[in-house]
């Protein structure tokens, strides 16, 4: 398939960037002697799971169902898993397939008790507890943040019993978002002075996601010495959870222009692509994405889409002409958040997945269709 043959809109994932940041990642875990999982949360486009897996030490989960993907795409590396909440018929399934199950309060730790307990029992997994070091390194946007006051993600210190309850092996922090090393070497720090007395009950400290280990600029020496001395000096593994690092940078977006609408500040572009269906952190977090077509002072141009939502705008940019009816548009960073995110509001159509090979071939890994918008609805 040829770039021209691609339908739009489609997401490209980039297989070369893709292996890339995996470099990264796995020169990381080499140096430090951390193990590093994929958070499917933000990219679970198993196709690539078999790259992933060769690379990585495994994935976590955020339930059941990504769980299962993890079991069957990329079996035979660790699968970890964290939920707020757990039903019990899940907490049955998730202990046969996961290997380190992580609660979020005391109460979900008791009332699954005797389940987990059964396959700790048999050697099958290893049970940790997500705490919340209150310790917020972000500022702007609270939907992000597990620390902000209102928190429910994590056990706060003064709801800690005064010993590690019995079969508990290891705690999980995730506090940050798209951050560098300093949030977090500050964070492990409160994390030590508060949590510290647990550590030495401990096999291994989870440090979340949200390091952006694979950015230009990210200082993986200070990352790498954290790690080889969280690890000496309490004798526990270490594992993060990044999302974003796996995938960063590593997929385009394509839509094409289908109309142009006289605005009164400035045209505005008519895309087949939606902030609301196929990226809507755009509009969640909120944040205007890379356009690969920009330029500075050119002809200044909203980009918008077909959905009924006023506010579907995806950014203001500057184009180097105004483009013509049928001209593509490029949005950068469309790996992450997107896929695993989107939908059929307005029943519009999902964007085709497609697989830049290292080797220049655009593969068609998925093309949607009006039954899969009808089937979620039925
Ligand atoms: C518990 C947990 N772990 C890992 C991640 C992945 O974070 P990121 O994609 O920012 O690295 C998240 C993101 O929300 C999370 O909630």
């Amino acid at each position: 398939m040829t770039y021209q043959e691609l339908n739009t809109p489609s997401y490209i994932v980039l297989e070369g960037k893709l292996r890339k940041n995996l470099e990264i990642l796995s020169d990381v875990m080499k140096r430090s002697g951390a193990k590093i999982l994929l958070a499917q949360k933000a990219f679970s486009m198993f196709r690539v799971y078999p790259l992933i897996g060769s690379y990585l030490s495994g994935t976590t989960s955020s339930g059941i169902y990504e769980a299962r993907l993890a079991s069957e795409e990329m079996p035979g590396r660790e699968n970890h898993v964290f939920e707020p909440a757990y039903k019990d018929e899940e907490m049955e399934d998730i202990c046969k397939i996961c290997d380190h199950v992580y609660f979020n309060s005391l109460s979900q730790l008791e009332h699954h008790r005797k389940t987990w307990e059964r396959s700790v029992s048999e050697g099958r997994v290893s049970i940790g507890l997500r705490v919340n070091p209150e310790f917020s390194t972000q500022e702007g946007h609270e939907i992000y943040d597990p620390c902000s006051p209102v928190s429910r993600l994590g056990i706060r210190l003064k709801d800690m019993p005064g010993e590690l309850p019995e079969g508990v092996e290891g705690l999980h922090i995730h506090t940050l978002c798209e951050q560098g090393f300093e949030p977090l070497k500050e964070t492990f720090e409160v994390f030590e002075k508060n949590f510290g007395k647990y550590f030495g009950a401990l096999k291994w400290i989870n440090l979340g996601g949200g390091h952006h280990i694979t950015k230009e600029g990210y200082d993986r020496e200070g990352l790498i010495g954290l790690i080889k001395y969280i690890r000496s000096a309490y004798n526990v593994e270490v594992y993060l959870e990044p999302g974003e690092a796996v995938a960063l940078d590593a997929g385009l977006l394509i839509s094409e222009v289908m109309d142009i609408v006289d605005t009164p500040d400035m045209p505005t572009l008519i895309l087949d692509a939606s902030a609301a269906c196929h990226m809507p952190d755009v509009l969640e977090m909120p944040y205007t994405p890379p356009l690969l077509e920009a330029c500075d002072n050119g002809v200044k141009v909203r980009l918008s889409s077909r959905t009924c939502l006023a506010g579907d705008t995806i950014g203001e940019y500057d184009l180097p002409k105004l483009p013509d009816i049928g001209d593509r548009l490029t949005f950068g960073d469309m790996a992450i958040y997107s896929m695993v995110k989107n939908n059929t509001f307005n029943g519009m159509p999902l964007p085709d997945i497609v697989l830049l090979k290292e080797d220049g071939e655009y593969a068609l890994v998925k093309r949607f269709g009006y039954e899969d918008f009808k089937e979620r609805l039925s």
